[in-house]
């Protein structure tokens, strides 16, 4: 199927553009092909979101907020062929993929929910009959890039704030998943969403991500992807005064701790690494294990992963499906190779799987390395795979510093039964998220979601923080005394 650009409300067809195979990464299918769009079709679509956003910045929010219900209905009806074109598209396995649905739906309930509330403040003026108070209002056009391991989910959790605020959107899927984007314009569309206020524009980061950042028009830029290229989205908003909301990379760990009941342990990092292949921002790359108990639990561990299967997630007895493309297959192996060339203990897989069926896709092993240095390159760089490494520690304090000690922050995870242990290790862990006897990956909708250092550069995604990355402060000072009255001044008369 040729997937075409969506604009003003019109698939556009355009032969003048090159196009580019959308490729099922569990078996190499073909599914379809998508434009590789230019710098004109993402001034088009500009053009269209500008026009658009004046009419719908002056729907009451409340009615805004219906079509977002109404795309959350859509969400919901669909929600099996959804999530079976998710997994053949990005190959999560087929109960993860409806959990991302699930997610979507649950985002876009929240957000139209906040279609009543978009609570501002009102304070007491200093001046008699003098009302004072601040209103969220829309940025305007809300330029979003996301990404391909979470190709519904992310997407909604950017468009349903930008929308419900009264901002209208120019949004690049990544080409790896442009049939979650395919599927979503088709629900904007039977929910009736006016033309131009969500507009769709297929193609390489380079050509279509930079226009969309340069943009004049396109005044907040949300990005979820690689912390590389985050850098360089920011780089370039700064330069043109842009607001811009960064979700990148990660190098999460669980702490296992001598008091921790194992068995949740165990499951919780099995869950966290190896569930959507490793391929998560929150996926749990390392696990600081106190050395009373980390025979025991590397042993276990072993012994659970070896019964994981690898195969097409649309099977539902799959655990572990592929990898999103060939790049990143090669990308997990270079940082395997640099494990055991640093001398770090592979335990279990750290090879490209191609038995059977599964030459056909791209599946790595799931891997296990141990007594792998806190500081070495295996266990600092984000690997984005089925890949950990297990660090010794001796101690809370030890745990807690090789848990910062990296560049990321995005998630961590304890598990102990000391109340003591865990309070203390939830203010110190340095990350946006932390969880407490569950593993790094899992976060629910409503609260925010992002990180510190080089995950992110201060804005959250989700919850009512991504009401602050899609609105501007107005602050309205009514007098209705009749006479000048001058803040500061004549209050002091
Ligand atoms: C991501 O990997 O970028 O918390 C998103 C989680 C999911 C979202 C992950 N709800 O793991």
């Amino acid at each position: 199927m040729e997937l075409l650009n969506f604009i003003g409300g019109e698939w556009i067809e355009d032969a003048s553009l090159q196009t580019m195979p959308v490729i099922n990464p569990a078996n190499g299918e073909q599914l379809g092909t998508i434009p590789l769009s230019t710098k004109s079709q993402v001034e088009l679509a500009a053009k269209k979101a500008k026009e658009a956003q004046r009419s719908w910045a002056l729907v009451p929010a409340p009615k805004r907020a219906d079509y977002l219900y109404e795309i959350a209905f859509k969400l919901k009806e669909k929600k099996e062929q959804l999530a079976q074109t998710l997994t053949k598209e990005m190959g999560k396995v087929i109960e993860e993929a409806r959990g991302e649905v699930q997610e979507g739906i649950d985002m876009a309930l929240y957000m139209a929910a906040e279609g009543r509330r978009l609570f501002g403040e009102t304070v007491p003026s200093e001046l008699p009959n003098k009302f004072a108070m601040s209103v969220r209002a829309p940025i305007g056009v809300a330029g979003l890039i996301t990404p391909w391991n979470f190709p519904i989910a992310i997407a909604t959790w950017k468009a349903f704030p930008a929308l419900v605020a009264g901002n209208t959107v120019v949004w690049k899927p990544s080409n790896e998943t442009p049939f979650m984007a395919y599927e979503l314009a088709k629900i904007f569309e039977e929910a009736g969403l006016p033309p131009g206020v969500v507009n769709i524009v297929f193609g390489s980061g380079p050509t279509v991500g930079t226009a969309i950042v340069e943009h004049p028009d396109i005044r907040i830029i949300s990005f979820t992807g690689s912390t590389t290229t985050g850098s360089k989205v920011a780089e370039l908003g700064g330069k043109h005064l842009k607001k811009v909301s960064l979700e990148m990379g990660g190098k999460n760990a669980v702490i296992v701790m001598d008091d921790a009941n194992l068995d949740l342990a165990l499951e919780g990092i099995l869950w966290s690494a190896f569930g959507t292949a490793g391929q998560r921002c929150t996926a749990c790359s390392r696990v600081i294990v106190h050395k009373d108990v980390k025979q025991e639990l590397e042993q276990r561990l072993v012994e659970a992963a070896k019964q994981l299967t690898v195969g097409n997630g649309l099977d539902p007895a799959i655990k572990v499906g592929p990898v999103i493309n060939k790049a990143a297959l090669e990308k997990i192996n270079h940082y395997v190779q640099i494990g055991k060339q640093q001398g770090a203990n592979l335990l279990l897989g750290g090879e490209i799987l191609t038995d059977g069926d599964l030459a056909n896709g791209h599946y790595f092993a799931p891997t296990i390395f141990t007594d792998v240095e806190a500081t070495s390159i295996l266990a600092q760089e984000e690997i984005f795979g089925p890949v950990i490494s297990i660090i010794e520690v001796s101690s809370l304090e030890e745990a807690i510093e090789v848990n910062n000690n990296v560049k990321f922050g995005l998630s961590s995870s304890i598990f102990s039964q000391d109340v003591n242990k865990i309070f203390k290790a939830q203010q110190l862990l340095d990350t946006g998220i932390v969880y407490v006897n569950a593993g790094t990956t899992g976060a629910e909708i409503h609260l925010p979601f992002g990180g510190t250092k080089g995950t992110g550069n201060g804005h959250r995604d989700s919850g009512q923080a991504a009401l602050d990355v899609y609105t501007e402060w107005k602050s309205i000072y009514v007098d209705y005394s009749g006479k000048l009255q001058r803040a500061q001044i004549d209050n002091n008369a």
